[in-house]
């Protein structure tokens, strides 16, 4: 008798599991070449590598991602921002970017700037509305283009923007490249934290060490009354989960209609509103990573 669907599913799953086909490491520190994976590089020309990421799309992976990097460039550092995510570029719209890069003498691509950040994008190449309908493979290569091909001339640090999921994307990347840190960003949405636990749970399997949390839209401070409300929902969820896991919070960014607005407008409120208290949770969140990672 053929088994149910369902169970042959979790059949296949499970032997799926087994076979561990991603090559993640099962245990403590399998030596790097005995698990067969490829070495991990660093990126050319750049010092310090800090990716941005979250399970969940809309959480303001981007936006955060976006203002920290203006938030190094204003602390002094020579700052870039890399958007991995293919399949939903952001990078240029919030820096209010477009057109084809050029390419150096060596055949690499040129970051294009605004307000002192180097910036590259899958959306410069292909447009940032064109619909990008690939095979895995097409996405590796483009990923690996953007990993290796971009001439960033000399960064004290590069923020990389991730796409949503725990995916093919996200385990290429830290398994290739040196991350000296991730940061994940979640609302206290109870679906964005458990999705958040699927980041931090990744991140600790590939061995790059979490730097903290951001907790994007916390609270809304009603411009009427001046309350504060947990518009999403209260905090200790995330406090929960970041005990359990012993990770700190860097930071909570408010729930606020300018920081959706300066971004969308393609001037993000670390350079549209710099001295607002909204820049300065910015500010002092990069100001954590930067002092974590020796920038
Ligand atoms: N703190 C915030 N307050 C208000 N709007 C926000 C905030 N953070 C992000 N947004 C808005 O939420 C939407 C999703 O943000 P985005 O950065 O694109 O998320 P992700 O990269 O995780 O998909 C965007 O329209 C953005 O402008
Ligand atoms: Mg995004």
């Amino acid at each position: 008798m053929k088994p149910p669907a369902s169970s042959r599913l979790f059949h296949t799953l499970r032997a799926l599991q087994h076979e561990n086909p991603l090559g993640l490491p099962r245990t403590g520190t399998i030596p790097r070449m005995q698990r067969g994976l490829p070495e991990r590089r660093k990126i050319k020309d750049v010092a310090k590598v800090v990716a941005v990421s979250s399970a969940k799309g809309g959480v303001g992976k981007s936006t955060v991602a976006a203002n920290l990097s203006l938030a190094f460039a204003r602390q002094g550092h020579r700052a870039g921002i890399l958007d991995t995510d293919i399949f939903g570029p952001s990078i240029p719209t919030l820096f209010n970017l477009s057109g084809e890069p050029r390419l150096s003498l060596n055949n690499q691509l040129l970051p294009m700037s605004n307000y002192g950040v180097k910036t590259m994008s899958m959306g410069y190449l292909v447009g940032e509305d064109a619909p990008v309908v690939w095979r895995g493979l097409m996405v590796m290569k483009a990923l690996q283009q953007l990993l290796h091909e971009v001439e960033w001339g000399g960064l004290d640090v590069l923020v990389l923007d991730l796409p949503p999921g725990t995916g093919d994307t996200q385990l290429s990347i830290t398994q290739q490249i040196v991350l000296d840190g991730s940061v994940i960003v979640t609302t206290p949405h109870t679906l964005a934290v458990k999705d958040a636990v699927k980041g931090i749970n990744m991140f600790k399997k590939v061995n790059v060490p979490i730097l903290g949390l951001v907790q994007n839209m916390t609270l809304f401070n009603c411009p009427h009354c001046h309350h504060d409300t947990a518009v999403f929902g209260s905090n200790d969820k995330v406090q929960r989960v970041c005990r359990e896991h012993g990770i700190q919070v860097l930071g909570d960014i408010p729930l606020h209609p300018s920081i959706g607005d300066d971004g969308e407008q393609g001037k993000p409120t670390v350079v549209s509103e710099p001295d607002s208290s909204r820049s300065q949770a910015f500010m002092s969140i990069a100001a954590q990573i930067g002092k974590q990672i020796g920038l």
